[in-house]
């Protein structure tokens, strides 16, 4: 039988605890965050925050809800703010009432775990490999018809295959669904980390569908996994039907003050956008390099990876590069990836040149 694989990247405290290390000395692959770190002004306005703990949050979020409705170009009211894009998932699923869903995969394993939680059966689309991943539109249409599913929740661009689906080609299919009273969800947690996020988005679109509902999370963008904040974006309709299952305060204090971002933090952004468009590609790159490897180009900040090589997996190779304190995704779990897929994060130019170095020493006979 399999081992048991964890859920998902980032878990440098087991990884660390192995290795009798401190978490901090492990460089992280295995999560996909932007690697310059929380923007300097959310850092201090935080600090100058955390007295206002004292008190409860506001449990309209109003502040957090009118930056965003600017930042997005929505109402308010089509805006509900949650603990991370993961809780928006569990509430979408509990409020869309639907006995099937159809999600293309490979793809983010938690969306499985949220549609059980609510009783709502999967059924699996396949990205092909051959089609890069991506998505042939009229089948996915098609297979969602024949299996009388009432929704698609498809992950743009998609974790774990960083390939990014046209916001035409989306258009379309809401579009379309709509006519058929089937629900669209679109998980956009990596949006902002692609080369154009306002084109790539489709979160204005809920102006005119009703059945979409689009996901987004600071956690990525804004490298604050920890404060726990995303949230949806939908019709006036969907938005009270999610907030009615929350509880009085969605969010704490420090999250509701997290819409600073939005403000005047150029340098950070700047920054952002410049690696954004190089590193991806120059890590992609450097992969195709080898022969033992073939990388599949990126979208967005991380590249999956399958392994070529006669004897290696993904297991074998985690353990390998853990010895230069490389922490990578093994995706042998994701659905239709096996024991030879695994998924690394692009970081700053340093660490991605340390990650290569790391990969060049290896024996692979
Ligand atoms: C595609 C996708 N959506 C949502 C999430 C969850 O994001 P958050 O940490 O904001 O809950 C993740 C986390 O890895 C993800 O990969």
């Amino acid at each position: 039988m399999a081992k048991e694989r964890p859920l998902h990247g980032g878990n440098i405290y087991q990884e660390a605890q192995k290795l009798g290390v401190e978490p901090s000395e492990l460089i992280d692959f295995s999560a996909n965050i932007n690697p310059l770190g929380m923007p300097p002004n959310l850092m201090s306005h935080l600090h100058r925050c955390l007295d206002m703990c004292v008190n409860y949050p506001d449990p309209d979020s109003n502040k957090l809800k009118n930056q965003l409705s600017e930042y997005i170009g929505v109402d308010k009211t089509n805006i509900c703010v949650g603990n991370g894009a993961l809780e928006i998932i569990y509430l979408i699923f509990d409020s869309i009432d639907v006995k099937k869903i159809v999600i293309p995969a490979p793809t983010f394993n938690e969306y499985e775990k949220a549609a059980k939680s609510s009783g709502v059966e999967v059924a699996y689309y396949e990205r092909q490999e051959k089609a890069g991943f991506k998505v042939n539109f009229e089948e996915l249409f098609d297979f969602t018809v024949h299996n009388k599913a009432g929704a698609i929740l498809l992950c743009n661009p998609n974790n774990p295959t960083s390939t990014l689906e046209e916001a035409g080609e989306l258009v379309s299919l809401v579009a379309k669904c709509s006519e058929r009273e089937i629900k669209v969800i679109i998980d956009e947690a990596f949006i902002e980390l692609t080369k154009m996020p306002k084109e790539n988005s489709v979160a204005s679109l809920v102006k005119d569908f009703d059945n979409l509902y689009v996901i987004r999370a600071f956690t990525k963008i804004f490298a604050i996994p920890g404060l726990r904040l995303g949230y949806c974006v939908s019709s006036q309709g969907n938005i009270a039907r999610l907030e009615a299952k929350q509880p009085s305060w969605p969010i704490n204090t420090l999250a509701s003050e997290a819409g600073i971002v939005f403000e005047s933090d150029e340098e950070y952004i700047r920054k952002t956008n410049e690696w954004i468009n190089i590193e991806p590609n120059y890590l992609y790159k450097e992969l195709c390099e080898f022969p033992e490897i073939k990388a599949f180009p990126p979208s967005t900040n991380f590249i999956l990876c399958k392994l070529l090589a006669y004897g290696w997996d993904a297991e074998r190779l985690k353990s390998k590069l853990i010895e230069d304190k490389i922490l990578i995704r093994n995706a042998e779990n994701f659905v239709f990836l096996d024991n030879t897929y695994f998924r690394i994060a692009v970081k700053e130019r340093d660490s991605n040149n340390h990650i290569l170095k790391a990969l060049k020493k290896i024996n692979w006979r």
